[in-house]
């Protein structure tokens, strides 16, 4: 039976044994969606082996497959690679306010009790996005060992509690070619830094400590961290926002490779590559005004819109990397015209030689925002992750943004891991596309004529209350921690049968980005304290879904 009627009836339908939430087919492909399976977290203010908070884990993770084992009591166990972006942002006015009347200095702990008012940090919202600053939060990568036991019978009117559970591991931090540390801040303006056999590399020039102290100051790699895959001898890759690159790391954190895509999305002010994302440093920034003009790059990514989608082919050969929605000259500047993504791919066989292969168009879904005005809608749903699966088809994560936990909207409308498929898209690798001035759209995001995109399938959303309520969570309504937080950036896929997934049962894990939000916040190896200034505690919250593969699908070659 057919679900989606039932499903969408929030709260009321219960979903009971033998049906399923939702099934979709993409170019004859049959895809299941048959239940949600798991909720857990991990507290917004644990703390990693440097002292630092274990926050925004979710941009991007990675579940290593050699660990994941089907235990005899029914319980799975794993490793979970969990990627936080660029560390905490302060993004209020009066944060910044608050700092200076207290005499900002290392070790100052900013309490609860100078959490602004809830009308006031409507206000404070409402500045918008120059408000934000970024710190010298060294990048880097988390591994949890996870349990996990999956609760079929949990119902709405019994609900399961948590079952899956993390147990942190350690961290790997990143670090330039030269040993030199990565950064979470703001790249420069204009300028680059070189190292033999790089490309030229967005570079950040801070001052003092980078968190508003003394400090020698320098040069750093800025990575705004958000795609990750790993590989079998241990080296890892790294997508960001800022370049945006793709960074290859050794086991140690320190990189050893790095991709520059096509000049068409590096971003580029007055005729040249200007990697800034106009997110003032913390210390700078007081909370006010750009530091780059113009503040938005014509031409290239959108600020803060880079490779969130990162994935690998089964047999590891084959890189794919999608940018968050389209670039700035082609409709990257407008919610409403930023519907066409360039997704690249690279042939990574000799990974230390990556070859730029093909290059396609992923067409985003549109949704209607029930808060916009209705000459602002439809919306564009930007991508926050891909993940592959087989033969040209692939998840996305796509999803609105402003609504769930410690937003000033609870119920979000559009939040799901989707399907697409490249096997009929035109390939636009190529001169006449990837130029940097060269577009495959209008600025108004009209598609050229002669591109086909690929085919998008709608599959999983996430916010079906039925089965959230299942595990005592929700979408809409209260704002308490069991309300789903706004931003889920990732996905991970393990067999259900704990083998090889003969079946075609698969767990699909994703993770949420808190955006570092708590108010026991801790930086710079724990001397950094600080609480977010929207006085909301988020955890970083994970959910599992089951689901049905088509046949004989392969998201990953393994030996049995
Ligand atoms: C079910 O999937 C269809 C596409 O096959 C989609 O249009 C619909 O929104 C989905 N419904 C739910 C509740 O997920
Ligand atoms: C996919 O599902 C449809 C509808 O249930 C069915 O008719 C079709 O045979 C299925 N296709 C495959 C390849 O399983
Ligand atoms: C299964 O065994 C593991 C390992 O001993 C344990 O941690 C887990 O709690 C067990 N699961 C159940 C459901 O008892
Ligand atoms: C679910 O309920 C069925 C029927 O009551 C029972 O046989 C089964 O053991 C239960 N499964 C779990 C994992 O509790
Ligand atoms: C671009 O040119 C303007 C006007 O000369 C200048 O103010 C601005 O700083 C330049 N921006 C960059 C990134 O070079
Ligand atoms: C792209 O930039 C080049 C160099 O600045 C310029 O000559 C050319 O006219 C531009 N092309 C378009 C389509 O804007």
């Amino acid at each position: 039976m057919f679900l989606s009627r039932l499903a969408t009836v929030a709260g009321l339908a219960c979903v009971t044994a033998g049906q399923v939430v939702n099934q979709t087919s993409c170019n004859d492909k049959n895809y299941t969606y048959q239940e949600l399976a798991g909720y857990g977290l991990i507290s917004g203010n644990a703390r990693d082996e440097y002292g630092d908070t274990i926050g925004g884990i979710g941009s991007a993770i990675a579940l290593d497959r050699s660990q994941w084992k089907k235990l005899s009591n029914g319980s799975y166990n794993g490793v979970l690679w969990a990627l936080p972006d660029r560390g905490w942002i302060a993004r209020f006015h009066l944060l910044w306010d608050m700092i200076r009347r207290q005499g900002f200095k290392k070790s100052t702990h900013f309490t609860d009790r100078h959490t602004p008012s809830p009308s006031n940090r409507k206000l404070i919202r409402s500045n918008g996005r120059n408000t934000e600053g970024t710190l010298n939060f060294q990048p880097r990568v988390h591994k949890f060992d996870i349990l996990f036991t999956p609760q079929p019978n949990a119902t709405v009117a019994s609900p399961s509690g948590n079952n899956l559970f993390f147990t942190y591991k350690e961290t790997i931090r990143f670090l330039g070619p030269d040993g030199t540390p990565c950064t979470g801040l703001d790249a420069d303006g204009t300028g680059h830094i070189s190292f033999p056999g790089f490309p030229d590399l967005p570079v950040a020039t801070y001052q003092g400590d980078g968190f508003g102290n003394d400090g020698p100051g320098g040069k750093r790699i800025p990575i705004d961290s958000e795609g990750l895959v790993l590989t079998p001898d241990g080296s890892f890759w790294v997508s960001d926002e800022y370049g945006p690159y793709i960074y290859r790391f050794n086991p140690a954190g320190l990189m050893i490779g790095a991709i520059r895509p096509p000049d068409a999305i590096i971003p580029m002010r007055n005729g040249t590559e200007s990697f800034s994302a106009d997110s003032p440093t913390f210390y700078a920034s007081k909370g006010a005004g750009d530091d780059v003009t113009p503040a938005d790059n014509p031409t290239g990514r959108d600020n803060n819109h880079g490779f969130e989608g990162l994935a690998v082919t089964g047999d590891g050969n084959t890189l794919y990397v999608l940018l968050q929605a389209a670039a700035n000259q082609e409709g990257g500047l407008n919610k409403q015209t930023e519907r066409y993504a360039r997704l690249v791919k690279y042939d990574i066989t000799i990974p230390s030689a990556p070859r730029y292969a093909r290059e396609f168009v992923v067409p985003l879904p549109l949704y209607n925002d029930p808060t916009a005005k209705a000459s602002k809608n439809p919306k564009v749903a930007a991508q926050s992750e891909i993940f592959h699966i087989q033969d040209g088809q692939f998840f996305i994560l796509a999803r609105d943004s402003g609504a769930g936990h410690g937003q000033s909207v609870s119920l979000s409308v559009y939040r799901h891991i989707d399907i697409f498929d490249i096997s009929t898209a035109t390939d636009i690798k190529g001169t006449t596309y990837d130029c940097a001035n060269c577009s495959i759209a209008s600025d108004a995001g009209v598609l050229k004529t002669g591109i086909t995109p690929a085919t998008y399938c709608s599959f999983i959303d996430f916010n079906v209350n039925s089965q959230l309520n299942r595990f005592g969570v929700q979408n809409g309504g209260a704002q308490d921690a069991s309300l789903l937080n706004e931003k889920w950036e990732s996905i991970g896929l393990v067999p259900v049968d704990g083998l090889v997934g003969d079946d075609d049962e698969w767990f699909v894990f994703s993770l949420s980005d808190n955006d570092f939000i708590t108010q026991d916040g801790y930086l710079e190896s724990g001397e950094f304290r600080y609480a977010d200034g929207s006085g909301f505690n988020l955890d970083n919250q994970a959910l599992v879904f089951k689901i049905h593969l088509p046949d004989h699908s392969r998201p990953f070659d393994r030996d049995p």
